[in-house]
């Protein structure tokens, strides 16, 4: 098999994702992902031996950022031992989480460990009010907690994922931005992306509606850094050491430069976000597949990568849920 894995746009996919849960605690509107009040792991979930058996043929085929998302990824048991078990395959060169924070208190330090490099951690608003209406929970304590205890272990860099909502947090960039600059946080304005049932419910805002007021504000200049292997774009404080992403799905998409594809937890590959081309992996590795037919399927089903999301032409089109794929 090759050593790199290139889509028929000639991309270089280098980035998976891997949804361990879709199950939160926090019900967040853009979201909505299930609940857990069924304890049982379904028997289509993949086990740990087998997102460990996939993790190494994508990092086989050249891929060297994974990223555990959700759901929360901290709800799936004993996450822990897997971040344990995936840091140390050949190839994995940057192993991170997407969390909502809440359960972190507990974690950080082991998940630090573990092997964790790094953190993105979902924070909407620093008021509690706003909080239980966008998170549908009285979550701020419990989410600031499980930050400064992300801190304090040493996940850096750590990121803060704000989605913007028209008339709920918009208020709030300024202050959000002082606040992440004062911790040495990476603050990043994301745009709401319309997926499942928040399709025609995101209180979209465009990130140019507010970025002119952070740029004077905190006298903002465009990086060169490309921070991580996501999509943000990013903006520096003069004296080089504040940071702040923008990602801009709606306003100005970024699918020319697209690395990665996402695993769900049922082993199902998503080639695209907004799109609705997958690849079952599950049903070939329970069959008793041998690791080059896993890696052929792989590379067959990166070929079929759509070039771009409709999220513009057609909104509400993605029935799926974010919490199916994580982002
Ligand atoms: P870094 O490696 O730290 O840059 O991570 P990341 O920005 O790729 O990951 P994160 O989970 O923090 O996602 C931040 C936001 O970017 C979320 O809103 C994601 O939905 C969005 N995002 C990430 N990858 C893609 C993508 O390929 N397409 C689109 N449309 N949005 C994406
Ligand atoms: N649009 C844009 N970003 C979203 N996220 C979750 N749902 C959406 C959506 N509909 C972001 C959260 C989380 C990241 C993984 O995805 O900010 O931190
Ligand atoms: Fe890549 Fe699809 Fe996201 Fe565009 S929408 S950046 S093609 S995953």
């Amino acid at each position: 098999a090759p050593a790199e894995l290139l889509d028929a746009f000639g991309r270089r996919i280098d980035y998976l994702r891997l949804s361990v849960t879709d199950r939160c605690d926090l019900r967040c509107r853009y979201c909505l992902p299930k609940g857990f009040d069924d304890y049982a792991e379904p028997a289509d979930w993949l086990g740990f031996d087998e997102i460990e058996r996939v993790v190494a043929a994508f990092a086989a085929l050249g891929v060297r950022r994974f990223r555990l998302t959700g759901g929360e990824p901290l709800m799936r048991r004993n996450l822990t031992a897997l971040v344990a078990r995936l840091s140390v395959i050949d190839g994995v060169r940057d192993l991170s989480l997407s969390t909502n924070a809440t359960q972190l208190a507990r974690h950080a330090e082991a998940l630090k460990q573990a092997g964790l490099s790094r953190l993105n951690v979902s924070l909407d608003s620093l008021d509690k009010g706003c909080m239980q209406q966008v998170t549908g929970r009285d979550s701020l304590d419990t989410v600031m907690a499980g930050l400064m205890a992300g801190k304090a272990a040493g996940l850096a860099p750590i990121k803060l994922n704000m989605v913007l909502m028209r008339g709920i947090n918009d208020g709030e960039v300024g202050r959000m931005a002082a606040f992440c600059f004062e911790h040495g946080f990476i603050l990043r304005l994301i745009e709401a992306m319309p997926m499942g049932a928040s399709g025609r419910n995101t209180s979209y805002l465009p990130v140019a509606d507010v970025l002119p007021a952070l740029i004077e504000r905190f006298g903002l200049v465009p990086s060169a850094r490309t921070l991580g292997g996501g999509p943000a774009r990013y903006w520096q404080t003069p004296d080089g050491r504040g940071q702040l992403g923008t990602i801009t799905p709606i306003s100005q998409h970024f699918c020319a430069t697209c690395n990665r594809v996402r695993l769900s937890v049922d082993g199902t590959l998503y080639l695209c976000l907004g799109q609705e081309d997958k690849v079952e992996l599950r049903p070939l590795m329970r069959a008793g597949c041998d690791d080059a037919t896993l890696r052929a399927a792989i590379v067959d089903a990166i070929r079929r990568k759509p070039e771009k999301h409709h999220f513009v032409e057609t909104p509400a089109k993605i029935l799926r849920f974010m919490s199916q794929t994580g982002g």
